[in-house]
């Protein structure tokens, strides 16, 4: 799952970051000093760190043929998680896995997932009788091969009203309406996809007192499905704790009732479908009332005198099955070293909603190609200085379920051993480099994407293109849910990565998700996939072996005072941001001295001097310093979200993706002004201060 238009930072964010030159020159003349080999008694961590970089580069010969016979294998059946094709697909990750000789594993779950049972939809003259029966099937998959298009967790429900045309239904597109005089109560709202989260569509149709809502999908034959899941991932009946066990096994686990006010607000309040293009048109032909707005008419097949509401009737019923039912996620590892209770973690998921060439298994072909790498490498001596986990999860579609539950039943491990998640979902979907990752990750990022050749253009790297495509480095950040991170970020405070090649896929979560899309259009050569492996498998390497974790707080740093200058914007005057630029100041201080640490440390072991337990102790405080957005029990009202800076905000059509419980506070004083909300935004701009604070004094480690 990824967004239809994944969200960057609503302020110019592309700053160029500069590089600490001298830690560069440092690295290469002590690698060109002390260039050990794997086979040396005590390697140094330096050079092994940049042996192992150029030894997994070597590998790169027909890694795409590889890959894309990977793919070919992965997407030859659909394998929507909680059926039987997916139990295929997790013992063909699996086997991969045992074959490259990495230590292998599996964890299974038992959520609460959600299938189409019965739907229908027809058109109606006002006084009832029928005009036509509408069909509810994807154009794109003329043979019914895949699961009927739905929603995941719409309840059952049905309607008979007349349709109104909402545009992409997002607040705007219902001020207008309401603009033109016409109201959506008790109707039926039709949207075309584009307007954000569908769940947030759907929430939002229903406070405007729709009954039912169809989202239309595009022109080329593909209906959308997705989960309407609201409020956060996971399975809806364990919030917080890990659904283990089998399905039968009922007593393995607490889980809520379905009917707990808990678990109702995780679901719409009215169904929902996605429809085809051609049965958009149908209903909207016939509709009446006020003309639409020019700009409503764009993708869409036709359309009638107005935006409606009816004349005709629209009849829509679905009924929903709603079942426990087993995941499965699949681990491969590589044992560390030195430091084995370190972990590097890399993920992406496994569940389709259909064959899933670009959504997710373009990232699988790609997992799986490090996975191949790293065998090579471990036979060839190399051992990662920390653990390298690569994580195959299950059920992401639904809203990341897999790794959601992972998250849960490991956080204790997790917050005291991650390192950082590196997850990677729709590793190619179309050109142009996209990256998004907390901002200790930059630097690295940066580093990594000089090595790496560009898929497209002969003799440049990625970095080159992607500083010329974007006129500077913009490197987006993760305030959004839509991918395996969600759990890693914003419950656990682990420092995150997310990467993919091109934007907006047309074929998103429809029939038209196929190998032969990717071997005609989405990257024939497959040397997209192959930049993706390099980058990410970079990382992994990176931070397994480098021997001070390359963390740069200064670019956090950095990045706060822009979301501070950004956030001015949305605050009257009267409110002092003052305790947050103290903070900001004293954390820029504390990472300068964190470097210059890093950088005597490594000397240190370069002449010889047994740093060793320093060294572990820097990097301890490295990894922990994330840790400090977290606020233990959570953001108001949404208690699993934990990280103050980069939750996803509440309101889903939020313009800030940074400082969630402020942005919170903002939208909430937005409907009541007053000084009580006045009061309640200081608060939040204190609890962020204070966070902050934290971070700079986890990176000094002194106790005051
Ligand atoms: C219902 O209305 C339609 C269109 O106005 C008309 O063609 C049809 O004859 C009517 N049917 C009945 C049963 O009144
Ligand atoms: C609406 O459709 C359902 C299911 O096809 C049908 O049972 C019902 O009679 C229809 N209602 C009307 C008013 O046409
Ligand atoms: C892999 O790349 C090579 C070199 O560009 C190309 O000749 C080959 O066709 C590619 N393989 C696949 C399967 O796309």
């Amino acid at each position: 799952m990824r967004p239809i238009s994944p969200r960057k930072l609503s302020i110019n964010n592309s700053r160029p970051i500069l590089l600490p030159f001298s830690l560069l020159v440092t690295s290469f003349l002590l690698y060109t000093l002390f260039n050990h080999t794997f086979t040396s008694s005590k390697p140094s961590s330096l050079s092994s760190a940049t042996s192992s970089v150029s030894l997994f580069l070597s590998l790169s010969p027909s890694a795409n043929a590889s890959i894309s016979h990977d793919l070919r294998s992965l997407t030859l059946r659909p394998h929507l998680a909680g059926t039987p094709g997916a139990a295929s697909t997790a013992s063909f990750v699996l086997s991969r896995l045992r074959k490259a000789g990495l230590e292998t594993f599996s964890r299974r779950y038992s959520p609460l997932l959600s299938f189409p049972s019965h739907s229908s939809l027809s058109l109606h003259h006002a006084n009832g009788s029928l005009i036509a029966a509408l069909s509810l099937s994807e154009p794109a998959d003329p043979d019914r091969i895949l699961v009927p298009p739905y929603h995941a967790y719409s309840p059952s429900g049905k309607a008979v009203a007349p349709a109104v045309y909402a545009n992409l239904g997002r607040e705007e597109d219902f001020q207008t309406l309401e603009r033109l005089g016409v109201r959506v109560n008790d109707c039926v709202v039709l949207v075309r996809k584009g307007g954000g989260y569908r769940g947030g569509v759907v929430a939002r149709a229903a406070e405007h007192g729709a009954k039912a809502v169809l989202i239309s999908g595009g022109p080329d034959g593909g209906v959308e499905r997705g989960t309407v899941i609201l409020g956060g991932p996971g399975d809806p009946l364990t919030p917080g704790w890990g659904a283990i066990g089998s399905v039968t096994g009922s007593g393995d686990v607490e889980r809520l009732q379905v009917a707990a006010e808990e678990v109702r607000r995780r679901f719409p309040t009215i169904p929902s479908m996605p429809v085809a293009a051609v049965t958009a048109a149908d209903i909207l032909r016939t509709l009446g009332g006020p003309p639409l707005p020019p700009e409503w008419k764009e993708g869409l097949l036709e359309t009638g005198a107005g935006v409606g509401p009816g004349p005709t009737l629209v009849n829509f019923s679905y009924t929903e099955e709603r079942k426990v039912a087993e995941i499965q996620d699949v681990f491969g590892m590589i044992r560390g070293r030195e430091e084995p209770d370190r972990y590097i973690i890399l993920g992406n998921h496994r569940d389709a909603w259909t064959y899933g060439a670009v959504d997710p298994h373009s990232g699988t072909a790609t997992f799986l190609d490090i996975a191949r790498r790293f065998g090579v490498m471990l036979q060839s001596g190399w051992r990662p200085r920390r653990t390298i986990l690569l994580c195959s999860w299950d059920a992401e579609e639904f809203g990341m379920i897999g790794s959601t539950e992972w998250v849960e039943e490991n956080l204790d491990n997790l917050h005291s051993k991650a390192v950082a998640y590196l997850n990677v979902d729709c590793a190619v979907q179309g050109v142009g480099f996209n990256a998004a990752t907390t901002p200790q990750l930059d630097k690295l990022l940066i580093d990594i994407s000089k090595k790496v050749n560009d898929p497209d253009v002969e003799g440049k790297t990625v970095y080159d293109t992607w500083v010329s495509a974007t006129g500077g480095i913009s490197i987006e950040r993760l305030a959004r849910a839509d991918s395996d991170f969600t759990g890693f970020l914003h419950h656990a405070g682990i420092p995150s990565l997310d990467m993919y090649y091109g934007n907006e896929f047309a074929g998103y979560h429809t029939a038209l998700d196929s190998f032969g899309w990717m071997q005609t259009k989405g990257d024939p050569l497959f040397h997209r996939h192959l930049a993706i492996a390099e980058i990410w498998g970079l990382f992994a390497v990176r931070l397994a072996d480098d021997l001070i974790l390359p963390f740069d707080y200064q670019s956090y740093a950095s990045q706060l005072e822009e979301y501070v200058h950004a956030l001015c914007d949305f605050l009257d005057e009267k409110l002092s941001l003052e305790p947050i630029h103290a903070a900001i100041k004293d954390l820029h201080d504390a990472a300068n001295d964190a470097f210059t640490e890093g950088q005597k440390l490594e000397l240190q072991h370069i002449s010889g001097t047994d740093a060793g337990l320093r060294i572990r102790a820097l990097n301890d405080r490295l990894m922990l310093a994330e840790r400090s957005f977290l606020q233990e029990e959570g953001l108001d009202g949404r208690h699993w979200f934990k990280h103050l800076l980069y939750s996803p905000p509440e309101d889903y059509e939020s313009k800030l993706s940074f400082f969630t419980n402020i942005a919170d506070a903002i939208s909430r004083s937005k409907r009541f002004k007053g000084r009580e909300e006045r009061l309640a935004i200081r608060h939040q701009i204190w609890l962020v201060s204070r966070a902050i604070t934290k971070v700079g004094q986890v990176l000094r480690g002194k106790i005051l």
